[in-house]
């Protein structure tokens, strides 16, 4: 045979044993491999894992999965707080903290959508490394909102009854926050 239709051959033997193996499995361990060294590889693994049919091995989809995921706890932690802002058995001054936390709240959720729109911007950029940059700067943004409110409730005057109810929801958005900033800077390797 010439050889190169033997080259061929290999590649196409290639292909098709890679398309046989991209099973759900295959994704799974995708998704568990790109955990692995992220800043909570537990948390990672378990809000990224539902989507690894659709991330497949797509490192650029996996960062879109784990800002979107993201944008959902920042929206379901504001939707918490601002509830118990309404309640009226707290004080002006917990008030007060709760009010500058959803002020952080949406300002992290801006950042966040200003992050996955530079993201969906990617592909077709002739610049990759400044969009890279770029969504590592509103990621980085959103963090630090997410800590800032944080901040807010180690004050002592705030009660620890909204302390126990709130803290773990927030602590919870800037692990996945944090996540996903470790996953936006992996593409950039
Ligand atoms: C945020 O949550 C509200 C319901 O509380 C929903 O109507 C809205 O679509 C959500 N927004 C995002 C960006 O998830």
């Amino acid at each position: 045979m010439e050889p190169k239709f033997l080259i061929i051959l290999f590649l196409a033997t290639i292909v098709l044993a890679q398309a046989s193996s991209s099973s759900q499995n295959t994704y799974s361990t995708f998704i568990k491999t790109s955990c692995n060294a992220a800043t909570y590889p537990t948390v990672c693994r378990k809000t990224l894992l539902p989507y690894a049919a659709a991330v497949k091995t797509s490192p650029l989809r996996l960062v879109n999965v784990a800002l979107s995921t993201t944008l959902k706890s920042a929206n379901a932690t504001l939707a918490t707080v601002s509830q118990f802002a309404k309640t009226k058995r707290i004080t002006k001054w917990e008030s007060a903290v709760l009010k500058d936390c959803i002020e952080n709240l949406k300002d992290s959720m801006a950042e966040i959508k200003s992050s996955l729109k530079a993201i969906s911007g990617l592909p077709k950029s002739t610049d990759k490394s400044f969009v890279i940059s770029n969504a590592q700067t509103w990621t980085s943004a959103a963090i630090t909102d997410e800590n800032t409110c944080l901040d807010g409730f180690s004050d002592r005057k705030v009660s620890p009854a909204i302390k126990k109810k709130l803290r773990n929801s927030i602590v919870s958005l800037a692990r996945v926050s944090s996540n996903a900033l470790y996953l936006i800077n992996h593409l950039a390797v």
